[in-house]
């Protein structure tokens, strides 16, 4: 049986992990944490951290799971720069899943747009597209960022150097090493991601749609389940799902 504790439990995540993990056999649920609980306290009792919080808060369950040695999958999105300093510097003690969308589909899509990008060449301009619901915090979401580094990457660019995060007035001809990246947000959305690769005369684009959060909440619950037998150190759903 592999316990564990949902971070963020009250949330819309964290009510979906709660539901979801009803249905994975050889999984329990033993503490739900929402803001004011004592993470701490919790920990003994449970094999794995599962956190869908705030990423403001998540390098401070990262430091906890370090501290009593236990592995953590994480799911929130928009780090800062120093909150992921702060979490890398913990995978040498703890096996830590971190991925920016844990549905298989979108890991799926990731494998697809590594494999277009390198089919498709330099000819082609790069776009990414997305779509969440209107409480959305973070702009861009992780899944379309963790897109743009994968075309950047395929291109050995840096992502930083070349993201163009919407445009607005006179901004000039597309120039060909541009990534763009937009955001829109609306609605109930769950999470719509497309990559678009344009030429002349020609356009591929690949889309990926959630209607529901059971799928990044059953790829969360399957990873922590892969997790409890890992060494310490930084995976990715890509990892769990054997897609390297
Ligand atoms: N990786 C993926 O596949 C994936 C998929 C969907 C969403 N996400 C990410 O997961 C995160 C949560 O998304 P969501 O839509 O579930 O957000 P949400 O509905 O706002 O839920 C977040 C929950 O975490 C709680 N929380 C915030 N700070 C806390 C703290 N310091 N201690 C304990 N609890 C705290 C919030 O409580 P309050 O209401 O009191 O603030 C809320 O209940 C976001 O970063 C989102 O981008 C990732």
């Amino acid at each position: 049986m592999t316990r564990v504790i949902i971070v963020g439990a009250k949330g819309r995540m964290g009510q979906a992990l709660v539901k979801c993990a009803t249905q994975h056999p050889g999984l329990a649920v033993v503490a739900e944490i929402n803001r004011g609980d004592d993470l701490a306290a919790a920990l003994p009792g449970a094999d794995a951290v599962i956190d869908f919080s705030a990423h403001a808060h998540t390098v401070e369950v990262a430091r906890l799971c370090a501290k009593h040695k236990k592995p953590l999958v994480i799911g929130t999105t928009g780090h800062t720069d120093t909150d992921t300093f702060e979490i890398k510097k913990l995978k040498a003690k703890i096996p830590i899943v971190w991925a920016s969308n844990f549905s298989t589909g979108v890991n799926t899509l990731f494998w697809l747009t590594r494999k277009a990008a390198e089919i498709l060449g330099t000819d082609f301009d790069l776009e990414v597209l997305e779509m969440h619901h209107r409480q959305k915090k973070d702009a861009p979401s992780g899944t379309a960022k963790s897109l743009a580094e994968i075309l950047a990457g395929v291109r050995r660019q840096k992502l930083a150097e070349v993201a163009r995060h919407g445009r607005e007035g006179i901004v000039g001809a597309r120039t060909p090493s541009e990534i763009g990246v937009h955001s829109i947000r609306g609605g109930d959305v769950v999470g719509d991601h497309t990559v678009i690769f344009a030429n002349v005369g020609e356009r591929v684009e690949l889309t990926h749609k959630a209607s529901s959060r059971d799928t990044f909440a059953n790829g969360a619950l399957r990873a922590a389940r892969w997790l409890v037998k890992q060494k310490p150190g930084l995976y990715d759903m890509q990892d769990v799902l054997g897609l390297k």
